[in-house]
């Protein structure tokens, strides 16, 4: 299995490798629910201890000092009770205001049943949180009058409503139509569900993993999941079962009535934006006290085969966390962005100023080893050429107009990564510009996996969506690249999309970046392009 090994990443978060007989240790993780204590960052994921397919769940636990370099810890919780005899699933965890840990989750039971449970760290003082204790009344909530025996799963982190209680939602869904329950309680022992739903959406299936958080429109720092007030909307983001995809809209949270409303019906939570236009999914903010901010953690699964992934003896990553925040210009999205201690991992620089992007070139950046890398580009199109075409591509579609492939006025242009020198394979992350007949400009930003691997048992699309670009903005985009994963953010974290790609060439010294431009109709610039190359972090134990 050495052979796939090329494909275990640098610098992102994944089951640890532990060579045992010669032998991998077969794991599967999903699911993020970080928590920051007593100078640690927390995670616990959804990890089967003895497969790289789903399966046995049990909470999987790693600690760290900031976000991104990892020890891993015995594993907090697993199946030992009848109530949660088929799995410790999702769960989140409150802080309470005296700095205790309340974590509620669901475990499926031995009639696959699910219920909420109860857990507590059994040493408050020790600040690695090593050992869990269950309620002795678990479960403390079961499916109520309505809903699905296997619909109710995923409580959030609590927040604090205007009697003092504390209030949490479980996603579930009433036929067709997604939908999520908010419980009340005082002490986490006793609970009322609330009348009527926080929101629902017809047609959105089971909402999985729901998230519910304040986001201020008028300053940079996160918010604590209980504050509310002026200047303050509501992300409310669901994990859809039926695609698989992690769906969120922003609105306005009604305390009194208990009510959340989006700010454009149109896109309303599994029917408009998403976190991401690849692969991520039961995804999980939590609140940092340390840093101020709000941290977003996606679980990235694998697009090759379950034989591939048993082969090589693990499966999924989490992407590197991010930042959120309300995006004060379009006032219409989140911006979301790699945690800056991201850029402790950064090495030697090289940078490229103010090359021109003929039509139809494509220009190889010599950077030596090209695996993991951090890169950002800026790009500028012909001022010229963008006003004197006539309205082009309206109808433009990532995913079915050709890719990289395609050769129209104003696009594609941008970057090819993990490509080999003859470019066989390559994973295309680039721009498109249409123009309405109105004259508009509407940008779209995609990657292009069609080519991305030799391998035939790789899924293989191409994925993207608009962009939002106002007035005078530059095109820019951020890539993270590391190995089989490829995290691309444009305009600051406006769209965002992520690939995992299996090249077979395109790796260790093999692996190239280049830039391209396939417009007929304008030059591009790449104004300027900087390319870090990216330390590792397994093996850095942090104490
Ligand atoms: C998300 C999810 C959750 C559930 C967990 C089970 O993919 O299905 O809804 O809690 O995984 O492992």
């Amino acid at each position: 299995n050495d052979m796939l090994d090329w494909q275990r990443t640098g610098f992102h978060f994944q089951p640890q490798k532990n060579w045992m007989n010669g032998k991998h240790y077969f794991s599967f993780l999903f699911s993020s629910r970080p928590l920051f204590y007593k100078g640690w960052y927390h995670f616990f994921y959804q990890y089967n201890p003895v497969g790289a397919v789903w399966g046995n769940i049990v909470w999987g636990h790693a600690v760290s000092r900031d976000l991104i370099k990892w020890n891993h810890l015995p594993l907090a919780m697993v199946p030992d009770q009848w109530y949660d005899y088929n799995g410790v699933w999702t769960g989140s965890a409150t802080i309470l205001p005296d700095g205790s840990i309340v974590m509620l989750y669901t475990g499926s039971t031995n009639e696959s049943v699910q219920v909420q449970n109860l857990a507590f760290p059994a040493d408050p003082s020790d600040p690695l949180l090593v050992n869990w204790v269950k309620y002795a009344g678990n479960p403390v909530l079961v499916p109520p009058p309505g809903i699905g025996i296997k619909d109710f799963r995923d409580p959030t982190t609590a927040w604090v409503a205007p009697n003092g209680n504390w209030r949490f939602t479980i996603g579930s869904r009433v036929g067709t139509t997604g939908v999520s329950l908010v419980y009340e309680t005082s002490d986490f022992l006793n609970y009322t569900l609330l009348d009527g739903w926080l929101h629902k959406v017809n047609g959105t299936g089971m909402w999985e993993c729901i998230d519910f958080y304040p986001v201020s429109t008028t300053i940079e720092n996160g918010l604590d999941t209980s504050v509310n007030g002026p200047n303050i909307k509501h992300v409310m983001k669901a994990s859809l079962d039926n695609d698989k995809n992690d769906y969120y809209a922003l609105g306005t949270y009604d305390l009194e009535r208990n009510v959340w409303t989006p700010d454009n019906p149109e896109l309303d939570v599994g029917i408009g934006m998403r976190y991401d236009y690849g692969k991520y999914y039961a995804s999980k903010t939590f609140y940092d006290q340390n840093k101020q901010r709000r941290v977003l953690w996606g679980w990235i699964k694998e697009t090759d085969s379950e034989r591939s992934d048993i082969a090589k003896g693990w499966a999924s990553l989490q992407g590197v966390p991010r930042t959120v925040v309300f995006d004060k210009k379009t006032k219409s999205n989140i911006l979301q962005w790699p945690v800056h201690e991201i850029e402790s991992l950064r090495l030697g620089n090289k940078m490229f100023n103010n090359i021109e992007l003929k039509s139809g070139s494509v220009v190889p950046l010599n950077v030596g080893k090209a695996t993991q890398l951090d890169i950002t580009a800026v790009f500028e199109i012909d001022s010229k050429a963008l006003e004197g075409v006539a309205g082009a591509d309206v109808s433009y579609n990532c995913s079915t107009s050709n890719g990289a492939a395609g050769k129209g006025v104003l696009g594609p242009f941008g970057l090819l990564v993990l490509a080999d020198e003859s470019r066989s394979e390559q994973t295309v992350v680039y721009f498109y510009i249409a123009k309405g007949n109105d004259n508009n400009l509407k940008t779209f930003f995609c990657t292009d996996e069609s080519r991305s691997s030799k391998a035939s048992d790789v899924d293989k699309q191409i994925y993207g969506s608009v962009v939002p670009v106002l007035d005078g903005e530059k095109l820019s985009v951020r890539i993270l690249v590391d190995h089989s994963i490829v995290e691309a953010f444009a305009q600051g974290g406006r769209t965002c999309i992520t690939s995992r790609v299996y090249p077979t060439k395109a790796i260790n010294n093999n692996a190239r970046v280049f830039l391209f431009n396939n417009a007929t109709g304008a030059s591009v610039t790449a104004t300027s392009v900087k390319i870090w190359q990216m330390n590792s972090t397994f093996d850095h134990p942090q104490v």
